[in-house]
Protein backbone atom coordinates (compact mmCIF):
# COMPACT_ATOMS: atom_id res chain seq x y z
CA UNK A 1 0.00 0.00 0.00
CA UNK A 2 1.25 3.18 -1.02
CA UNK A 3 1.41 6.96 0.54
CA UNK A 4 2.57 9.96 0.63
CA UNK A 5 3.79 11.81 4.04
CA UNK A 6 3.47 15.75 4.73
CA UNK A 7 5.86 16.45 7.72
CA UNK A 8 5.38 19.96 9.42
CA UNK A 9 9.00 20.76 10.51
CA UNK A 10 7.76 25.18 10.26
CA UNK A 11 7.64 25.82 14.04
CA UNK A 12 10.23 27.89 16.15
CA UNK A 13 10.04 25.80 18.78
CA UNK A 14 9.64 28.57 21.62
CA UNK A 15 9.25 25.63 24.39
CA UNK A 16 12.19 23.71 23.38
CA UNK A 17 14.19 26.78 24.42
CA UNK A 18 17.16 25.88 22.60
CA UNK A 19 17.18 29.97 20.86
CA UNK A 20 16.81 27.77 17.30
CA UNK A 21 14.20 25.70 15.60
CA UNK A 22 14.41 22.47 17.76
CA UNK A 23 14.30 20.43 13.96
CA UNK A 24 18.22 20.84 13.90
CA UNK A 25 18.68 19.52 17.63
CA UNK A 26 21.23 16.85 17.46
CA UNK A 27 20.08 13.52 19.09
CA UNK A 28 22.68 11.08 18.93
CA UNK A 29 24.74 11.38 15.56
CA UNK A 30 21.73 13.04 13.93
CA UNK A 31 19.59 16.27 13.80
CA UNK A 32 15.69 15.39 14.95
CA UNK A 33 14.40 16.05 11.45
CA UNK A 34 16.65 13.70 10.21
CA UNK A 35 15.83 11.01 12.02
CA UNK A 36 11.85 11.56 11.73
CA UNK A 37 12.04 11.56 8.19
CA UNK A 38 14.20 8.78 8.32
CA UNK A 39 11.57 6.41 9.25
CA UNK A 40 9.73 7.29 5.68
CA UNK A 41 13.12 7.33 3.68
CA UNK A 42 13.47 3.67 4.99
CA UNK A 43 8.99 2.52 4.51
CA UNK A 44 8.99 0.54 1.40
CA UNK A 45 5.17 1.68 1.22
CA UNK A 46 6.25 5.63 1.58
CA UNK A 47 6.49 6.81 -2.15
CA UNK A 48 7.24 10.43 -1.29
CA UNK A 49 7.84 13.08 1.26
CA UNK A 50 7.13 16.44 1.43
CA UNK A 51 8.73 18.83 4.47
CA UNK A 52 7.23 22.10 5.30
CA UNK A 53 10.37 23.95 6.33
CA UNK A 54 10.42 27.68 7.81
CA UNK A 55 11.38 30.32 4.68
CA UNK A 56 14.95 30.59 5.94
CA UNK A 57 15.52 27.03 6.89
CA UNK A 58 14.76 25.41 3.73
CA UNK A 59 18.43 25.58 2.12
CA UNK A 60 19.65 24.30 5.47
CA UNK A 61 17.00 21.55 5.46
CA UNK A 62 17.70 20.61 1.82
CA UNK A 63 21.65 20.39 2.36
CA UNK A 64 20.91 17.84 5.27
CA UNK A 65 18.48 15.42 3.28
CA UNK A 66 21.15 15.66 0.55
CA UNK A 67 24.39 14.88 3.08
CA UNK A 68 21.69 11.92 4.46
CA UNK A 69 20.96 10.74 0.91
CA UNK A 70 17.40 10.93 1.29
CA UNK A 71 15.75 9.87 -1.86
CA UNK A 72 11.67 10.54 -1.57
CA UNK A 73 11.71 14.14 -0.39
CA UNK A 74 10.52 15.50 -3.23
CA UNK A 75 9.51 18.67 -2.27
CA UNK A 76 10.83 21.49 0.86
CA UNK A 77 7.57 23.59 1.07
CA UNK A 78 7.50 26.67 2.94
CA UNK A 79 5.45 26.77 5.80
CA UNK A 80 2.77 29.58 7.50
CA UNK A 81 1.93 31.47 10.57
CA UNK A 82 0.74 28.12 12.24
CA UNK A 83 0.81 24.62 12.24
CA UNK A 84 -2.63 24.32 10.53
CA UNK A 85 -1.42 27.00 7.78
CA UNK A 86 1.66 24.78 7.13
CA UNK A 87 -0.12 21.45 7.11
CA UNK A 88 -2.35 23.43 4.29
CA UNK A 89 0.81 24.17 2.31
CA UNK A 90 2.17 21.13 2.36
CA UNK A 91 -0.82 19.28 1.32
CA UNK A 92 -1.41 21.71 -1.44
CA UNK A 93 1.94 20.20 -2.81
CA UNK A 94 0.86 16.65 -2.72
CA UNK A 95 -1.93 17.11 -4.90
CA UNK A 96 -2.59 13.23 -4.89
CA UNK A 97 -5.42 11.55 -6.96
CA UNK A 98 -8.91 11.96 -4.26
CA UNK A 99 -7.88 8.21 -3.02
CA UNK A 100 -4.34 8.41 -2.73
CA UNK A 101 -3.41 7.54 1.06
CA UNK A 102 -1.52 10.81 2.38
CA UNK A 103 -0.08 10.95 6.41
CA UNK A 104 0.47 14.09 8.18
CA UNK A 105 3.59 13.42 10.97
CA UNK A 106 4.87 16.07 12.78
CA UNK A 107 8.56 16.52 12.16
CA UNK A 108 9.12 16.48 16.16
CA UNK A 109 8.00 12.89 16.84
CA UNK A 110 10.94 10.93 15.31
CA UNK A 111 10.16 7.79 17.05
CA UNK A 112 7.21 6.52 15.20
CA UNK A 113 6.97 2.61 13.91
CA UNK A 114 6.67 1.16 10.79
CA UNK A 115 4.31 -1.39 12.01
CA UNK A 116 2.29 1.52 13.43
CA UNK A 117 2.12 3.38 10.07
CA UNK A 118 0.98 0.77 8.33
CA UNK A 119 -1.81 -0.47 10.60
CA UNK A 120 -2.81 3.27 10.23
CA UNK A 121 -2.60 3.53 6.27
CA UNK A 122 -4.72 0.45 5.96
CA UNK A 123 -7.11 1.58 7.98
CA UNK A 124 -7.31 5.11 6.48
CA UNK A 125 -7.71 3.32 2.94
CA UNK A 126 -10.66 1.31 4.43
CA UNK A 127 -12.50 4.01 6.40
CA UNK A 128 -10.98 7.54 4.75
CA UNK A 129 -9.66 8.77 8.19
CA UNK A 130 -7.58 7.15 11.04
CA UNK A 131 -5.47 8.70 13.41
CA UNK A 132 -3.04 7.14 16.37
CA UNK A 133 -4.15 7.41 19.60
CA UNK A 134 -3.08 6.49 23.31
CA UNK A 135 -5.30 5.34 26.56
CA UNK A 136 -4.89 7.32 29.11
CA UNK A 137 -3.03 6.47 31.88
CA UNK A 138 -4.54 9.03 34.16
CA UNK A 139 -7.89 9.33 35.11
CA UNK A 140 -9.40 12.25 33.73
CA UNK A 141 -11.74 15.28 35.00
CA UNK A 142 -13.60 17.75 34.14
CA UNK A 143 -13.03 21.03 36.23
CA UNK A 144 -14.82 24.77 36.49
CA UNK A 145 -12.68 27.82 38.49
CA UNK A 146 -10.24 24.83 40.23
CA UNK A 147 -13.13 22.67 41.02
CA UNK A 148 -13.62 19.48 39.83
CA UNK A 149 -17.53 18.80 38.22
CA UNK A 150 -17.13 15.40 36.49
CA UNK A 151 -15.20 12.31 36.15
CA UNK A 152 -15.07 11.05 32.83
CA UNK A 153 -15.07 7.65 32.50
CA UNK A 154 -11.40 6.30 31.19
CA UNK A 155 -12.47 4.18 28.47
CA UNK A 156 -14.10 6.59 26.85
CA UNK A 157 -11.04 9.45 26.78
CA UNK A 158 -7.87 9.01 23.93
CA UNK A 159 -5.31 11.42 23.94
CA UNK A 160 -3.86 11.55 19.94
CA UNK A 161 -1.09 11.77 18.00
CA UNK A 162 0.28 11.68 14.89
CA UNK A 163 0.60 10.20 12.47
CA UNK A 164 -2.72 11.09 11.20
CA UNK A 165 -3.86 9.50 7.74
CA UNK A 166 -6.53 10.04 5.19
CA UNK A 167 -7.68 9.62 2.04
CA UNK A 168 -6.23 13.04 0.14
CA UNK A 169 -9.99 14.60 -1.32
CA UNK A 170 -11.07 13.79 2.53
CA UNK A 171 -8.39 15.91 3.95
CA UNK A 172 -7.88 18.51 1.48
CA UNK A 173 -11.63 19.11 1.40
CA UNK A 174 -11.80 19.46 5.07
CA UNK A 175 -8.53 21.97 4.96
CA UNK A 176 -10.35 23.89 2.10
CA UNK A 177 -13.66 24.70 4.77
CA UNK A 178 -11.78 25.14 7.37
CA UNK A 179 -10.25 27.99 5.85
CA UNK A 180 -13.18 29.53 3.94
CA UNK A 181 -14.72 29.10 7.49
CA UNK A 182 -11.94 30.48 8.91
CA UNK A 183 -11.88 27.52 11.36
CA UNK A 184 -8.90 26.71 13.59
CA UNK A 185 -8.34 23.42 14.91
CA UNK A 186 -5.83 21.54 17.04
CA UNK A 187 -5.41 19.09 14.90
CA UNK A 188 -5.75 17.65 11.18
CA UNK A 189 -8.46 15.08 12.29
CA UNK A 190 -10.29 18.25 14.44
CA UNK A 191 -10.67 19.39 10.31
CA UNK A 192 -11.98 16.29 8.68
CA UNK A 193 -14.52 15.60 12.27
CA UNK A 194 -16.52 19.09 11.21
CA UNK A 195 -17.12 17.53 7.79
CA UNK A 196 -18.94 14.59 9.29
CA UNK A 197 -16.58 11.73 8.63
CA UNK A 198 -15.46 9.03 11.17
CA UNK A 199 -11.52 9.40 11.89
CA UNK A 200 -11.05 5.84 13.46
CA UNK A 201 -8.43 5.25 16.22
CA UNK A 202 -5.27 2.90 16.27
CA UNK A 203 -3.54 2.35 19.03
CA UNK A 204 -0.04 3.24 19.04
CA UNK A 205 2.96 3.68 21.66
CA UNK A 206 4.06 5.45 24.11
CA UNK A 207 7.20 5.75 22.68
CA UNK A 208 5.79 8.08 20.22
CA UNK A 209 6.46 11.11 21.88
CA UNK A 210 6.76 14.50 20.61
CA UNK A 211 9.90 16.49 21.31
CA UNK A 212 8.52 19.74 23.52
CA UNK A 213 10.89 20.27 26.04
CA UNK A 214 14.37 20.07 27.12
CA UNK A 215 12.59 17.65 29.27
CA UNK A 216 12.12 15.74 26.64
CA UNK A 217 15.33 15.03 25.13
CA UNK A 218 16.12 13.14 28.15
CA UNK A 219 13.13 10.58 27.42
CA UNK A 220 14.07 10.54 23.86
CA UNK A 221 17.99 9.52 24.58
CA UNK A 222 16.72 7.09 26.48
CA UNK A 223 14.58 5.29 23.96
CA UNK A 224 17.55 5.49 21.22
CA UNK A 225 19.12 3.72 23.49
CA UNK A 226 16.62 1.44 24.37
CA UNK A 227 16.27 0.76 20.75
CA UNK A 228 20.06 0.94 20.41
CA UNK A 229 20.27 -2.02 22.89
CA UNK A 230 17.85 -4.42 21.08
CA UNK A 231 19.61 -4.00 17.78
CA UNK A 232 22.67 -5.07 19.13
N1 LIG B 1 4.86 23.44 12.92
C1 LIG B 1 4.83 23.93 11.60
N2 LIG B 1 4.43 25.22 11.36
C2 LIG B 1 4.07 26.03 12.38
C3 LIG B 1 4.08 25.55 13.70
C4 LIG B 1 4.47 24.24 13.94
O1 LIG B 1 5.16 23.19 10.67
N3 LIG B 1 3.72 27.29 12.09
C5 LIG B 1 5.34 22.06 13.17
C6 LIG B 1 6.53 21.99 14.13
O2 LIG B 1 7.75 22.24 13.44
C7 LIG B 1 6.41 20.60 14.71
C8 LIG B 1 4.91 20.30 14.64
O3 LIG B 1 4.34 21.30 13.80
O4 LIG B 1 7.11 19.62 13.97
C9 LIG B 1 4.26 20.27 16.02
O5 LIG B 1 4.35 21.56 16.63
P1 LIG B 1 5.06 21.92 18.00
O6 LIG B 1 5.51 20.69 18.69
O7 LIG B 1 4.19 22.88 18.70
O8 LIG B 1 6.42 22.62 17.50
P2 LIG B 1 6.78 24.16 17.53
O9 LIG B 1 5.60 24.96 17.13
O10 LIG B 1 8.04 24.30 16.75
O11 LIG B 1 7.13 24.37 19.06
P3 LIG B 1 6.59 25.55 20.06
O12 LIG B 1 5.07 25.45 20.00
O13 LIG B 1 7.15 25.18 21.38
O14 LIG B 1 7.12 26.85 19.53
MG1 LIG C 1 3.79 24.97 18.30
Amino acid sequence: MKYTVVIPAAGQGKRMKAGHNKQFLMLEDRPLIVHTVSVFEQDTWCERIIVVANEDETGPMNTLFEQWNFRKVDRIVTGGEERQDSVFEGLKKADGLDDAIVLVHDGARPFVTEDHIHELVLKASEQGAAVIGLRMKDTVKKVADGVVTETIERSSVWSVQTPQAFRFSVVYDAYRKAEEDHFRGTDDTSLVERMNVSVHIVEGGYDNIKLTTPEDMVVAKAILKKRRGKRQ
